[in-house]
């Protein structure tokens, strides 16, 4: 009786937040002291600090050579076999990396950050406009894509936008970020394309095998906000998770706070000037057939922000899925490296994917 009272309020709560089509910039513009209870984390965050006399291991930054090159191919007087060389043990240690030099300008990546910004600090009734729990919409603005799943919410508000392969109209854009959202996903695009030609080749396969496979498909690029948390101890930027894609091409600003998980430590992900954080996603790891690592991540609250991070997905296409299966791709099987995984369409893996919140390993659950 009790609990069920309990969770009937629990449910208002989250309702209530999520009726005012604020996010949690709403909350803070209200000038709370107190966190709500939604936002209570439920699990302690261990420390991110290495045992003592551990060598401190550190994200590596890879430099991708191409500013000084039109073709992204390495020409920038960095040799690629070096290059594929440090991708394939990035990928094989912690499925995290940092790339420098990679052709995207400083200045587009300044105005991206702006852009996202502006659009989470838009008046009341234009972000209200874009509210929307609906996943299959192109463009849309929330809080906590699994508000109503997840044990506590996470700090962060999130401004959603499918753009490729069919991107929306440019005028069903946010003004606030329109010009710098269509320029950026053009470079962004053009850029995991050269990385999934990296990574093919990293995995001994021709260049764009990965990209015949479908994995750049479709750019989602997810605009988010982290508000300065007035008690940044007990509540999370986003809960730990792994991304349900192949690739994830990372923009975050001079503030940190993302940890990856690699060797059972909470490994900080330090911002570097101009870089990209690069991460293998879970469907990366099951065609590779675990030789790639999807690692876990999450983002610490902050009490300085706002945080700003625009990550960009790359997988096939979630609004018109095919039924094409993925598992382990063949050329990388032998005797002695039998596939773990049976195949599935991403669909049906991503269905799987949000019954666990990402919580539990879905590549569990599709081992053989
Ligand atoms: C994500 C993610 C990290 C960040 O969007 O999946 O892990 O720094 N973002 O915002
Ligand atoms: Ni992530």
């Amino acid at each position: 009786m009790q609990q069920s009272s309990t969770h009937d309020e629990w449910e208002r709560e989250l309702k209530a937040f999520d009726d005012t089509k604020l996010g949690v910039k709403g909350l803070v513009d209200k000038g709370l002291s107190k966190i709500p209870r939604i936002f209570n984390k439920y699990e302690p965050i261990k420390t991110s600090l290495p045992p003592p006399g551990d060598e401190f291991f550190q994200v590596p930054v890879i430099d991708l050579g191409f500013e000084n090159s039109q073709k992204n191919d390495g020409g920038g007087g960095v040799e690629r076999k070096d290059i594929i060389d440090k991708i394939r043990e990035a990928c094989e240690k912690c499925g995290f990396f940092q790339i420098v030099n990679h052709g995207i300008p400083q200045e587009i990546l300044d105005e991206m950050k702006e852009g996202t910004r502006r659009f989470h600090e838009e008046p009341n009734d234009v972000k209200m406009g874009f509210y929307s729990r609906d996943r299959t919409k192109k463009v849309r603005f929330f809080s906590n894509y699994d508000l109503y799943k997840s044990k506590a919410a996470n700090w962060s508000d999130t401004l959603a936008l499918y753009m490729a392969p069919q991107p929306p109209k440019p005028e069903e854009l946010p003004s606030a970020c329109r010009e710098i959202t269509i320029l950026y996903s053009k470079y962004v695009h053009k850029l995991g394309l050269a990385l999934f030609e990296l990574l093919s080749e990293a995995l001994g396969l021709k260049p764009k095998h990965l990209e015949e496979m479908e994995c750049a498909q479709e750019l989602r690029v997810l605009s988010h906000y982290y508000p300065a948390c007035p008690e940044p101890d007990k509540t999370i930027g986003t809960k730990e998770h792994t991304d349900c894609v192949f690739l994830t091409v990372l923009l975050q600003d001079h503030i940190g706070g993302l940890q990856a998980l690699i060797q059972n430590r909470w490994i900080d992900v330090k911002p570097v000037e101009g870089a990209l954080v690069i991460n293998i996603g879970d469907l990366t790891q099951l065609i590779s057939n675990d030789k790639f690592k999807s690692v876990k991540h999450r983002v610490l609250a902050n009490n300085i922000g706002p945080r700003i991070s625009i990550a960009s997905f790359f997988t096939t296409d979630s609004i018109n899925p095919s039924n094409r299966l993925y598992g382990p791709i063949k050329e990388l099987l032998s005797e002695e490296n039998p596939p773990i995984y049976k195949d599935t369409t991403v669909k049906d893996f991503s269905i799987q994917f949000d019954s666990r919140l990402g919580m539990t390993s879905t590549l569990e659950y599709f081992k053989l």
